[in-house]
């Protein structure tokens, strides 16, 4: 025997084969070795060779991957698709509105996981600026692996320390008793100081940053949260165009070892300043009797769409200048979540709230899946039966009970 030759076997089969593997290696040749001579040679595309030959049920759907652009003066199918097309957004009448992310060097993992997403589902269309504020500097390797996810500009803020650090005339022994106070009730974050910096900076400063100066409406992102649906409604267009305050996703009841005097508290100023109360409040979101006690409903505030110039008008700063006067944030655990609801619900009218029931969305164990019309048409990558909306412990109920 001498030269192997390949026996050819002329089932129909074996012909449409060899002719795609001579029609490949022509076209590799052609596009490769002549590749400088593009325009004078009209290399046919393998799907449209395939059409022609009848068997393009053979090939991958019309993706343009197998016919790549060699002509000159074109540029790569790589290159050209980091080369966005964002003219669709240059025209888009933004809200005035920002994203702002409140994180740690070390929740780098986190933020990408929650900004990818969040531009995956809704920003690349739009193109809202992001705001990340640390109370430290953010390290060069962070700033590099956030900028990365998105083209909206990204602005990244020092938080200044009088905004953050507990404040010099806290009693720090009254403050340490109330921590181990509460740490003997096994309550979350009961002996942690930074948790309370956090949650006092969410409630009184935020929008106090020189970052945000410049907007008006956010949505507040956290680390490591889900977004699971696409977002097609724009829902900063929604909030300044309905004059809407504070929208969110999740209500529940807050944890009332956290909250010993707020309420009392609330109603001190609610008697001290009964101006600021609005006609049309949503009072009966907070209190099953009219007021006298707290049910501990609450919005959870680690989602939140909302207006800033609420928290920077009068009536809020007036209600938290109390409720500081008090340092219930250092002696106590007050949580944001709690002291915004009671001002949204307080000095807002209901019509001023709103439940984003079409926006999908996960934090630690708890999630709101839309169901029906808005999972199908947000692709919702979420069960709709595992949702927070109406079992025990959610106050979305009494949400919708204000509008009955
Ligand atoms: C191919 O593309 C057509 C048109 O977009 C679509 O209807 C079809 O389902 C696709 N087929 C496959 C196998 O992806
Ligand atoms: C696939 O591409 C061919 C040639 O570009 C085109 O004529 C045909 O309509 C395309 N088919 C689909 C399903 O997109
Ligand atoms: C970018 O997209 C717009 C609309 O989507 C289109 O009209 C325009 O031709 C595109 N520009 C380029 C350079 O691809
Ligand atoms: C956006 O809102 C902020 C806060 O209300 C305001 O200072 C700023 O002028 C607004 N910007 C525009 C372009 O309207
Ligand atoms: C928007 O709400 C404010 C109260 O926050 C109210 O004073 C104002 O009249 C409302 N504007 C419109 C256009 O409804």
């Amino acid at each position: 025997m001498g030269v192997i030759l390949p026996s050819i076997n002329t089932s129909p089969r074996r012909i449409v084969f060899l002719v795609i593997a001579i029609v490949v290696g022509v076209h590799y040749l052609l596009t490769v070795v002549f590749k400088d001579y593009g325009p004078a040679i009209a290399v046919p595309s393998l799907t449209q060779l395939g059409g022609q030959l009848g068997f393009s049920q053979f090939l991958e759907n019309n993706t343009t991957s197998d016919t790549p652009d060699l002509s000159p003066g074109s540029v790569s199918p790589l290159l050209s698709s980091m080369n966005r097309n964002t003219s669709d957004t240059h025209d888009y009448q933004r809200a005035n509105a920002t994203f702002v992310l409140l994180c740690r060097n070390t929740d780098l993992a986190g933020v990408v996981t929650s900004i990818q997403q969040m531009e995956d589902r809704f920003n690349r269309k739009h193109r809202y600026p992001w705001v990340l504020l640390n109370e430290e500097p953010f390290t060069q390797e962070f700033k590099d692996r956030v900028r990365v996810l998105t083209d909206a500009p990204i602005e990244f803020g020092l938080i200044p320390p009088e905004h953050w650090f507990q404040p010099e005339w806290i009693d720090e022994e009254k403050a340490t008793k109330g921590r181990s106070n509460m740490m003997a009730q096994g309550i979350i974050y009961a002996g942690s100081v930074p948790y309370r910096n956090m949650c006092r900076f969410n409630s009184g400063f935020f929008f106090k940053h020189e970052l945000l100066q410049p907007y008006r409406y956010y949505w507040r992102v956290e680390p490591e949260v889900k977004f699971f649906c696409d977002i097609n409604d724009d829902p900063f267009k929604f909030m300044q165009e309905n004059n809407k305050t504070y929208g969110f996703t999740i209500s529940l009841v807050e944890w009332e070892a956290t909250i010993p005097s707020l309420w009392s508290t609330v109603k001190e100023f609610i008697v001290e300043y009964p101006e600021y109360i609005t006609p049309g409040n949503s009072m009966d979101f907070l209190s099953d009797n009219s007021g006298d006690t707290y049910n501990l409903c609450h919005y959870w505030s680690n989602f939140e769409i909302a207006d800033m110039d609420f928290w920077r008008g009068e009536a809020y700063q007036k209600f938290f200048d109390f409720l500081e006067s008090k340092g219930g944030f250092y002696y106590e655990r007050w949580g944001d979540a709690p002291v915004h609801s009671i001002a949204v619900s307080l000095f807002a009218s209901r019509d001023q709230v709103h439940f984003f029931s079409d926006i999908g969305y996960r934090h630690d164990s708890f999630q709101h899946c839309p169901s029906g019309e808005e999972w199908v048409k947000g692709r919702c990558a979420c069960d709709p039966h595992e949702s927070f909306d109406y079992v025990f412990n959610s106050c979305l109920p009494k949400y919708d009970a204000l509008y009955w």
